[in-house]
């Protein structure tokens, strides 16, 4: 028969878990995790977004003064979403990595290098943002270095999801693991190109909001920065980012599905799935409704199409970890009987310690002494030689003390005294019987 389990076993590790109980009850942790997770996530969005679009605007900038103050506008916005992101991020990498502990592990381990890589990755990143912001004024002069700061900056902001892909997807298919030779290897597992894709667009999209509504606030002093573009005109742009970037999750949506292993799937993440792509479609739309209506009706679904997209968003999260737990169920499980086997063996061990009977080696050449001679040579023959002194004195002088006093012998073996000046005391070894210090005695005697 076919067995799921039978099959993991051979060709995944099945370590053992940590006998530690979660500090929060585990649906509260689950919850923190997904919940947490899209707040970090949204962050990282706006923040990825907000470079790219600072990007571009800065390049067509170069011809266009309206474009270059819209470049600086959304660069201000940068460097605060990146510390919400930074800061959102803390409860979910808290979470996973007490939920899903040895997976987490394992897949951070499994990448190493590029997983520390991030810090220094995201710090250079976060300084380059910092750095566009704060030489703008002195750059308008040398234009073009301050585009090579944040083109340097988007390549890393580009860059860094993907390490973060690589491990979330890893962590998912311990049977992998066996396979796996650092970060460019787990780059090719099926899933995490469209997955990245995936993220990007959403990047895209959120952004969009982002700015349609940064941009249209009353209180924001748009005449103040643009002489020629006015808010209509950058928040229909907003828009049709966002509109165009859901649109194109129509097709990467299903191709994230398609490349996923379907040991992940089962019929509530179907529903879950279809059911967020359903919430977007409204949202959609709405959006489209309003690029194509009257200029002064731009902003009347904004709410709505916040509203749906988030919805699309939290059932989009949940069947990110829908397709987590089901997938990592059959290997928890085994994780689960092998560290109740390791508890209980370790238990047993405890318990009833069993002790270590080594095989005594005979010289049968020594006839009726030979088993005393073994006995010596495991027990005696650190500390006592024949005729030289050791740790303790040489055999010769035991004869010589004990020669006609076999009983002396053995009281001493099983009961050792403090006799000698310059001498350590000798140990009582109570791994002997009776029977041994026979034996001893017979062979000790037996010396010439
Ligand atoms: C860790 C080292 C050590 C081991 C192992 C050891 N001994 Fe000793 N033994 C000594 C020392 C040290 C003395 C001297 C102690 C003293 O005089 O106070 C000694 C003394 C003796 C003496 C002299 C007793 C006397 O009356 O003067 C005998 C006999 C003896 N050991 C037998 C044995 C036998 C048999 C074994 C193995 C079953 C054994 N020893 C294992 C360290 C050891």
């Amino acid at each position: 028969m076919f067995n799921i389990f039978n099959v993991l076993l051979q060709i995944t590790p099945v370590p053992r878990n940590i006998p530690l109980p979660l500090p929060l009850p585990e649906w509260l942790l689950v919850f923190l995790l997904v919940f947490s997770f899209l707040l970090h996530i949204i962050f990282v969005n706006l923040m990825i977004g907000g470079t790219v679009l600072t990007l571009w605007c800065q390049i067509k900038g170069l011809k266009d003064k309206d474009y270059h103050n819209l470049a600086h506008e959304i660069s201000r916005t940068i460097t605060v979403n990146k510390s919400l992101a930074v800061v959102l991020g803390i409860a979910p990498l808290l979470s996973i990595s007490t939920l899903y502990a040895l997976y987490f592990y394992s897949a951070t381990s499994l990448t190493g290098g590029m997983w520390i890589a991030i810090i220094p990755l995201v710090t250079v990143a976060f300084l380059l943002t910092y750095l566009n912001k704060y030489t703008w004024k002195v750059l308008d002069s040398n234009k073009p270095l301050s585009i090579a700061i944040i083109a340097a900056a988007t390549l890393l902001f580009l860059f860094i999801p993907l390490i973060f892909l690589v491990n979330v997807n890893l962590m998912l298919f311990p049977e992998k693991w066996g396979l796996i030779k650092g970060f460019f290897s787990a780059l090719l597992l099926p899933n995490v190109l469209p997955r990245y894709f995936h993220f990007l667009c959403a990047s895209m999209a959120v952004t969009g909001l982002f700015i349609f509504w940064y941009f249209g606030r009353k209180s924001y002093p748009f005449e103040e920065y643009f002489e020629r573009l006015t808010r209509y005109d950058i928040q229909k742009k907003a828009y049709s980012l966002t509109l165009a970037a859901s649109v194109a999750q129509f097709i990467i949506g299903p191709l994230v599905m398609l490349t996923l292993p379907t040991k992940g799937f089962n019929w509530s993440l179907i529903l879950i799935i279809l059911a967020g792509a359903a919430i977007a479609l409204p949202a959609m739309w709405w959006i489209w409704k309003s690029i194509t209506g009257a200029p002064e009706d731009i902003a009347k679904h904004f709410w709505k199409v916040v509203a749906a997209l988030s919805i699309t968003v939290i059932f989009m999260g949940s069947g990110r970890h829908v397709y987590r737990a089901t997938a990592l169920a059959p290997h928890q499980k085994l994780v689960e009987i092998q560290s109740a086997e390791f508890e209980r063996l370790s238990k047993e061990a405890r318990e009833h310690p069993t002790e270590e009977k080594v095989e005594l080696k005979l010289d049968t050449s020594l006839g009726n002494v030979a088993k005393g001679a073994a006995i010596f040579q495991q027990n005696c023959s650190s500390c006592h030689k024949k005729d030289e002194k050791l740790v303790g004195p040489p055999m010769t002088e035991m004869v010589s003390i004990y020669k006609n006093n076999p009983d002396g012998l053995k009281a001493w073996i099983k009961k050792p005294g403090k006799k000698r000046e310059g001498y350590p005391q000798m140990p009582t070894l109570t791994q002997l019987t009776d029977d041994d210090r026979n034996e001893l005695a017979k062979y000790i005697l037996s010396i010439k």
